[in-house]
């Protein structure tokens, strides 16, 4: 399956919570799905300081999570 990330509005200083677990039905944001999964996959806490567009990760093999970083490519 190929991934591509998604492109998302951020705004400045609000609290997101990015998806590792890949089960969210809210992708890329978590949903609570990993609660109920059989993994120890937590959710991953970030803020942005200023608002912008960006690339969230899809395929979760990102270096530089939560932001795309191409591995999705390789
Ligand atoms: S979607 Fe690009 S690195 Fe994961």
């Amino acid at each position: 399956m190929t991934h591509i990330p998604f492109e998302v509005d951020l705004e400045a200083d609000k609290k997101y919570c990015w998806c590792t677990c890949g089960l969210s039905a809210k992708e890329p944001f978590c949903d609570g799905a990993h609660k109920t999964a059989n993994t120890d996959k937590r959710s991953l806490h970030f803020y942005v300081e200023t608002s912008t567009k960006a690339l969230l990760c899809a395929c979760k093999k990102t270096q530089n999570p939560p932001y795309c970083d191409g591995s999705h490519n390789k």
